[in-house]
């Protein structure tokens, strides 16, 4: 149990059995990029019917806990392996940016050599691969809104946090089959470069553990997959997105769908404004 994982211990098993159940089939669905629901959507996707039961069956033949209390987090999960990259500026390649309107923010993502050379061979990325980006707020106007620039995307304001993931040999070996991203290992950093305190790699696993044919990655792709999704209806273009965060649980609600929300390569429909996305 934490801040964000409820108690199970004690509850009714047909309860819990049902919500797994609605989980996995995705009735019970959450909207938005970074709900909770699509954590659990991806991990009861993979539990078989005798899962979800014995599962049941086994919290709720656990003692309940007292209110408030809080266990450790698995320390092999929630640990991660990766270190700030300290020469992202001078040797990664700026890929993509994304606004996140609800959020205030702009993402600028990066990616390294291994990386960006696998990706444009059309092969998956490899051990050595590292995908990194910046967080910043928006700068607001008078009203509160986040300011565009002339390319469409939010003016930057101040640094938040770097969220980043790197996979390298061994590094998927202690991490559980139903969480594994192969050997990929996730990781937040402060504007200070130290590991945010209190981050669950756990729930970076899950979300992007349904990605597993695209190297587990949302934005960047190899050429070949990418050209395996449908473009995107309006937008047109190299990275699939609504359709496989739908695929992935994620977008259900379309959040990607609206022009604000630019991580569309390019569209009429909004302007024809580029996403920055770099040819690969
Ligand atoms: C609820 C789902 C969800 C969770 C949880 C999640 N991610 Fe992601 N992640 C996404 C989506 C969607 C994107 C695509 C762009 C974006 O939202 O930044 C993404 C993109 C990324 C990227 C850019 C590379 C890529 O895959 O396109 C990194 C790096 C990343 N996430 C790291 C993390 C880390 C670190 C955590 C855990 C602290 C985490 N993610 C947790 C959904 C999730």
């Amino acid at each position: 149990m934490s801040d964000t994982i409820p108690n199970l211990a004690g509850q009714r098993a047909r309860y819990l059995e049902a919500q797994l159940k609605f989980f996995k089939d995705g009735t019970r669905k959450e909207p938005g990029a970074v709900s909770r629901a699509a954590l659990m959507n991806a991990v009861a996707a993979q539990l078989s019917a005798s899962d979800i039961s014995n599962l049941a069956a086994y919290f709720e033949a656990q003692p309940g806990a007292a209110p408030g209390a809080k266990s450790a987090l698995l320390p092999n999960i929630a640990t991660t392996k990766m270190a700030f990259p300290e020469d992202y500026k001078q040797s990664f390649t700026k890929y993509h940016t994304i606004n996140f309107p609800a959020a205030k923010e702009v993402r600028y993502y990066y990616a390294n050599g291994v990386a960006l050379t696998a990706a444009k061979a059309g092969k998956p990325l490899p051990d050595g691969s590292v995908l990194f980006a910046e967080v910043y707020s928006a700068k607001l106007d008078g009203s509160n809104n986040p300011v565009a620039g002339t390319d469409g995307f939010f003016v930057p304001d101040k640094l938040m946090r770097y969220t980043a993931m790197e996979r390298e040999a061994s590094w998927g070996d202690d991490i559980p089959e139903l969480l594994r991203n192969e050997n990929w290992n996730y990781a937040v950093f402060t504007t200070g470069k130290q590991h945010q305190q209190g981050v669950n790699q756990a729930e970076c696993l899950a979300c992007h553990k349904p990605l597993s044919n695209v190297s587990y990655t949302f934005t960047l792709r190899n050429s070949q997959q990418r050209s395996k999704y449908a473009l995107h209806q309006s937008g047109g273009g190299q990275i699939s997105t609504k359709k496989e965060y739908d695929a992935a649980g994620v977008f259900g609600d379309g959040t990607h769908s609206d022009c604000k929300h630019s991580i569309r390569p390019v569209s009429s429909a909004c302007g024809g404004k580029s996403n920055g996305r770099k040819q690969l």
